[in-house]
């Protein structure tokens, strides 16, 4: 790798007035903030792309923006967008361009690496997947008895699953009834097992969705799915009337059985959770048309063009990350709640998880030095109001301090009164209750007995962001998931690390290759009395039963 040149942060001058100011800041109270400027609560807004946060539930003041900006500005973030929409290799330990924004590019648009117009590539094989998906959806697509192919089965995992399966959740009001889709990616035999119980071998079709082809969860799972085809098919010309692959390893997938036209390319320039609106996303083309796939990558490019071209005051991305960090780095807060107050968006904490733990959750700088201020926070969530009657008490009177994201849908797909006014109302709710708690002069003044007012008071001062949104429509929750994503990439800049490569999964996967050798071999090994005696237990329970 060529060496890397990028600032420290905490080498910056403004990092110092950051510091300096958050001193001023770390005294005064939501309450007060709200009290001096009453009207901040319209005027700490931003719109695009169909989704309007407030941020005031913040505790910053326009000072602290202004300090914020200018941090961005010192840590090259500007620059390194232009970087990444012209497509420089900013994933420098992969020597890759980082182009997921060239899946949403519009036809004709040239974006250019190695001599080779990516939109184009992209362009052709949205087309393949299309024609693929409604065919599937009108029932032309047979399997090896004639049978027409109404289950899809989605196996991948991580980048090749969660976004796939969160959309397909989102969107499930717009899905048609006679197709089935389902998804596995635990190598727990289980997931596979319950994905497949009740199906009809004839008129199933498996997609294994994953970039390498040698995920060994999913591979795993695939295996299975063939021999779980062939013990009714018995014939292995049916494998490739029951399988479809999306992967950027051809020659892998080929081998295992999967016609060359079935198979979806991705490329290197997208990484794995930034994938979703690639061949990767084909069960949502399968389960929604692909009318509603162009609107979700509408979406997904407003929220593109704005991060491109929004000034930082007002660019939704960046507002996000600046906020963000200002927790991490100058609160030390080490956590950030995501609440969507939405069913459909149940699976969104988890798709999160993955994007931005993944991306940002890093020790060395783009550099390779140790950093010395913190990444990514620790991301977690539940739809509301499920939160609430769970976690939610640890967010009002713990002693963490855990930003939080509310975000609100309009409208629900499901007109049924009284459900969404009290979704909303409760939302709202918490982000006020959060910000503005409840003193003990209230609680007494309520008639509270003494002994219990401590108990029943509510600090407040605990911040949160609201995204509201019309309703989860494809559009909207592409702008949301760009959002998204483009706040992780913003982070990740002021944090000076590379959010695109993923080493830290590394390990984890070797030892369990040497373990599962191990097993294989009944030889209770590992390299630490731990390890080693729990692996004997283990082949001593195996053996019994
Ligand atoms: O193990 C992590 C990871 O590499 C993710 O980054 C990726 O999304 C996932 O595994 C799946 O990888 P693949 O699509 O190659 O199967």
């Amino acid at each position: 790798m060529r060496e890397v040149e990028v600032g420290r942060p905490t080498e910056l001058p403004v990092f110092e007035a950051l510091r300096r100011h958050r001193e001023e800041i770390g005294a005064r109270h939501l309450r007060e903030l709200f009290r001096e400027d009453p009207d901040r609560g319209g005027r700490h807004t931003a719109e695009a792309a169909g989704i309007y946060l407030d941020y005031s539930k913040n505790r910053i003041v326009d000072e602290t923006l202004r300090l914020l900006v200018a941090f961005a500005e010192g840590m090259g973030l500007r620059e390194r967008i232009e970087a990444m929409f012209r497509g420089e290799p900013i994933n420098e330990t992969e020597r890759r361009p980082v182009l997921h924004v060239a899946l949403r590019a519009p036809r004709g648009e040239r974006i250019v690496v190695d001599g080779r117009d990516v939109v184009a590539e992209v362009h052709h094989v949205r087309a393949r997947m299309e024609a693929f998906a409604e065919a599937l959806r009108a029932g032309e697509v047979r399997g090896h008895t004639g049978r027409p192919l109404r289950n899809l089965v989605h196996i991948g995992i991580g980048g090749s699953e969660l976004g796939p399966r969160m959309v397909c959740e989102a969107l499930r009001p717009l899905a048609r009834d006679d197709l089935r889709i389902r998804f596995v990616a635990n190598l727990d035999a289980f997931d596979f097992a319950e994905a497949v119980r009740g199906l009809d071998p004839e008129e199933t079709l498996f997609l294994v969705c994953s970039k390498t082809f040698t995920t060994l969860e999913t591979l795993t799972n695939a295996r299975t799915a063939r021999e779980w085809l062939l013990a009714r098919c018995r014939e292995p010309a049916a494998v490739a009337h029951h399988f479809a692959a999306v992967s950027g390893n051809r020659a892998e997938a080929e081998r295992f059985g999967i016609p060359a036209e079935r198979i979806f390319e991705i490329w290197d320039f997208v990484g794995g959770r930034f994938s979703v609106d690639s061949a990767i996303g084909l069960s949502v083309v399968v389960a929604v048309g692909a009318a509603a796939w162009a609107d979700f990558l509408g979406g997904l490019r407003a929220m593109d063009e704005h991060f491109r071209e929004a000034p930082f005051e007002r660019n939704l991305p960046v507002l996000l990350a600046l906020i963000s960090i200002w927790y991490s780095v100058f609160f030390g807060a080490e956590t950030r709640a995501v609440l969507p107050y939405s069913q459909a968006l149940a699976r969104l904490p988890a798709f999160l998880q993955q994007l931005e733990m993944e991306s940002d959750g890093k020790g060395v700088d783009r550099a390779g030095r140790p950093v010395t201020w913190p990444t990514a926070p620790v991301v977690f969530g539940e739809p509301g109001t499920n939160g609430q009657h769970a976690f939610f008490q640890l967010l009002h009177q713990g002693t963490h301090l855990v930003p939080c994201d509310f975000i609100v849908p309009c409208r629900g797909p499901y007109p049924i009164a009284p459900h969404q006014d009290l979704l909303v109302a409760n939302g709202l709710a918490q982000a006020e209750a959060l910000a503005f708690g409840r003193t003990p002069d209230e609680v007494a003044a309520e008639g509270v007995p003494p002994e219990l007012v401590s108990h029943r008071s509510f600090p407040g001062n605990r911040p949160s962001n609201t995204l509201m949104l019309d309703e989860v429509s494809p559009r909207s929750l592409g702008a949301l998931i760009a959002l998204y994503e483009h706040r992780v990439m913003a982070e990740g800049t002021l944090l000076a690390i590379n959010s695109f490569d993923q080493w830290g999964v590394e390990l984890g996967k070797r030892l369990a290759g040497t373990l599962a050798e191990d097993i294989r071999a009944a030889r209770p090994a590992g390299r630490d009395s731990s390890t080693r005696t729990l692996l004997a237990r283990y082949l001593e329970r195996r053996r019994r039963t």
